[in-house]
């Protein structure tokens, strides 16, 4: 038995879990999605061997995926939308399939999918090219079926997930959309290429800045620690802050067995906000202060709402930002990247926090109750 036991533990690399071990892989996760794909200024995704015609005659393109990867998808839409001018909606695979969707040769499908086995997705895959839609499959895993089943696949190359929730594949995810959505307007001529290498320059900086918010980890431990009672934790976020506060949420009713909402901050008002009582926990994840005023203003005045309600104000900012620190019981720093970018940064303490908490509960973070990694039933 004890050798097996080292032998597991070696596998962790010193971590408590294969969880812990996957979040501090990140950096080189993400340089690893980002390895060999630009070519003297210009991007080169061969690897996803597509037409550029067919590029180039899409009129709009849906996104299905399941769990995290439907998060990832949300990212996604931001930065096409944004960069390619190209109608983009997100929906999870299950619904997708049921619902009738209008589906065209010029809608590009896009199946989102660590392992390439999720049946949902899969079956959604098989609807769309029923329907005479190209798919584009962002996958992890080699020789899955829903890459086989594509017509293109472009991979994460982060290496093998073992946790069932996702952290590093989901860093990889986003990486490669901001790929294929930087390859679209290249193709499409949306952006000229000085604004992609840009874009490229400062992506290629993440690895970095992923770092930096890993060597802090240890407040965002000590927090998970001292809250590890609490019965309730909502998120709150804008912009791709949205989808960073829903995978926040997602991440903690996965492994810590908690009731967590994430939520759009804008959305507040309208419900969400009849929630918070005195000492509720909301982590905030507040849009850099460089990107558009507008949007950082309208985060804070949220944080400054559920604070005079009672709550317990975790606020995730940018370096600098000290708009936040009249509202905050506790600010947790990330790097200054673009407000696009920030979604590959902001997700990673509340990543940290939830493992954290989970193994402070003594559970099993690697092997949550009733969770598959890839669930290939519909
Ligand atoms: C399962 C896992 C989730 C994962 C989802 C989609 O439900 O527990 O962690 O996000 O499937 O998995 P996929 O392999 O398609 O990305």
């Amino acid at each position: 038995y004890t050798i097996e036991w080292d032998a597991a533990a070696a596998q962790k690399g010193g971590y408590d879990s294969f969880m812990a071990k996957e979040i501090h892989e990140q950096a080189s996760a993400v340089a690893d999605t980002l390895r060999g794909r630009l070519d003297d200024g210009s991007l080169q995704l061969d690897e996803m061997d597509i037409d550029p015609s067919v590029l180039r005659s899409v009129d709009k393109i849906v996104v299905v995926a399941c769990g995290t990867a439907a998060n990832a998808g949300e990212v996604a839409k931001y930065a096409i939308e944004h960069w390619c001018r190209i109608p983009t909606e997100v929906e999870l695979a299950h619904e997708f399939r049921y619902r009738d969707p209008v589906v065209t040769e010029k809608t590009l499908v896009v199946a989102i999918s660590q392992s390439g086995e999720t049946m949902d997705t899969l079956m959604a895959v098989r609807h769309a090219r029923e329907q005479g839609a190209k798919v584009i499959a962002i996958c992890n895993t080699r020789g899955s079926t829903i890459p086989r089943e594509s017509d293109a696949a472009l991979y994460l190359h982060v290496g093998p997930e073992i946790a069932v929730a996702s952290t590093k594949a989901y860093l990889g995810q986003i990486t490669a959309c901001y790929l294929l959505g930087l390859f679209l307007a290249q193709t499409r001529g949306n952006l000229y290429p000085d604004e992609i290498s840009a874009l490229m320059e400062d992506l290629e900086r993440i690895p970095e800045h992923i770092q930096q918010v890993l060597d802090a980890s240890g407040q965002v431990e000590k927090l998970a620690q001292d809250m590890k009672d609490v019965s309730s934790v909502l998120f709150l976020g804008r912009h791709v802050g949205y989808p960073t506060a829903m995978e926040g949420a997602l991440k903690l009713k996965e492994i810590a067995y908690i009731h967590a909402e994430g939520f759009a901050a804008g959305e507040l008002k309208h419900g969400p906000i009849a929630l918070v009582e005195e000492g509720q926990p909301v982590f905030v994840i507040v849009p850099s202060p460089n990107g558009r005023h507008s949007l950082h203003s309208k985060v804070v005045s949220n944080i400054q709402e559920v604070r005079a309600r009672g709550a317990r104000t975790l606020v995730i900012a940018e370096e600098g930002d000290d708009a936040v620190l009249p509202y905050a019981d506790e600010v947790i720093r990330v790097p200054a990247t673009r407000t696009l970018f920030a979604a590959l940064l902001t997700v990673i303490p509340l990543q940290i926090f939830s493992c954290e908490l989970a193994t402070a509960k003594g559970l099993d973070v690697d092997q949550p109750r009733n969770l598959a990694k890839s669930v290939t039933v519909e």
